[in-house]
């Protein structure tokens, strides 16, 4: 059902008014109208759908479809990759978002305090995004708001680029508590040769690997040091990469989630990750 009231700026400004998830139209700062999908059932309702991260071709090295990273290829002239964590660009429709990468206004202009995160299969459709959920969780203590609000605030801080004489260091990282799943999923969805070097129960934002590359987002995990594996963690890296040996294998939304010798579990690699402010 889609409902219009006048002045709504975010799913937590219905909450008073509306109880059930689905489709509401809110505004955004210039005063337009656009649709939104709430969630109004997790410890109390109020978060807006803001974002999904989506593969669609994990063998494919920053090429159509990785709007999350780049789709300009593996690119060194290229080291801000798209800049879509960064930028206000909008892509991607609510109805198609585990077929393909979304990102709405409000990404950019909620003052939220908090993110939450739902593991939705690849192709999942619109009605079943919650029951298939097979793993959400959520930060709490207002951590996105001591963090300025939104992603887009924390990536301006903490900048996506491959720059290897910058000297970047890790971003911060946030605990989190579930609302479906645990500890114990994610690990087993998770890369064994390298858990000395994360710990579970936590998201991290930007982190540094090995070679210097720099990645969004780790879902689950926060990594223990700068300059480290993350490739096998974390989604978002930038585009250009040059790993052990010259090879170019982590450049992507998902980087390297299906490296060879340091897999994730098939099921994680086809899930679409949902990104959520209240
Ligand atoms: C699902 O995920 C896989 C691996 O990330 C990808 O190759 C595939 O195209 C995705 N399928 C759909 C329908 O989204
Ligand atoms: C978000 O709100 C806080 C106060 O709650 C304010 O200090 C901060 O400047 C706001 N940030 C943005 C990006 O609007
Ligand atoms: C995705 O799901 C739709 C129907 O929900 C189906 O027609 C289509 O074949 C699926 N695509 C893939 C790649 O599995
Ligand atoms: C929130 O803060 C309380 C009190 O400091 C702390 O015990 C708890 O672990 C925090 N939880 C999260 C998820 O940040
Ligand atoms: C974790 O959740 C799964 C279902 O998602 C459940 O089967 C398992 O018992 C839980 N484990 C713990 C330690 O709570």
């Amino acid at each position: 059902h889609t409902k219009f009231y006048p002045y709504i700026e975010s799913c937590d400004d219905l909450r008073e008014i509306e109880s059930e998830d689905g489709i509401y139209n809110i505004f955004d700062y210039g005063g337009s109208e656009y649709s939104v999908f709430c969630d109004m059932s997790t410890d109390g309702g109020g978060w807006t759908f803001v974002a999904s991260i989506h593969e669609n071709d994990m063998k494919g090295r920053c090429t159509a479809g990785d709007k999350w990273s780049s789709e300009r290829g593996n690119n060194h002239n290229n080291p801000h990759g798209d800049g879509n964590w960064e930028n206000s660009n909008t892509f991607g429709r609510i109805e198609y978002a585990t077929r393909e990468d979304y990102k709405n206004r409000a990404y950019f202009q909620l003052n939220a305090s908090n993110l939450m995160v739902w593991y939705v299969p690849n192709n999942t459709s619109f009605s079943d995004y919650k029951p298939s959920a097979y793993i959400r969780y959520r930060t709490a203590n207002k951590t996105l708001a001591k963090l300025g609000g939104n992603l887009q605030e924390i990536f301006k801080s903490y900048p996506i680029k491959y720059l290897p004489k910058a000297n970047y260091k890790n971003g911060p990282s946030a605990p989190v508590v579930f609302d479906h799943g645990n500890l114990t999923d994610l690990m087993k969805n998770s890369v064994p040769r390298f858990f000395s070097e994360v710990e579970f129960g936590y998201v991290q934002f930007r982190a540094l690997n090995e070679e210097k590359s720099a990645f969004a987002f780790c879902p689950g995990v926060r990594i223990v040091a700068s300059n480290l594996n993350v490739e096998h963690f974390c989604v978002g890296s930038t585009s250009y990469h040059v790993g052990h040996k010259g090879i170019v294998g982590y450049c992507g939304d998902f980087s390297a989630f299906d490296w060879s010798t340091a897999k994730a579990s098939d099921k994680l690699i086809h899930t679409t990750f949902f990104l959520f402010y209240r």
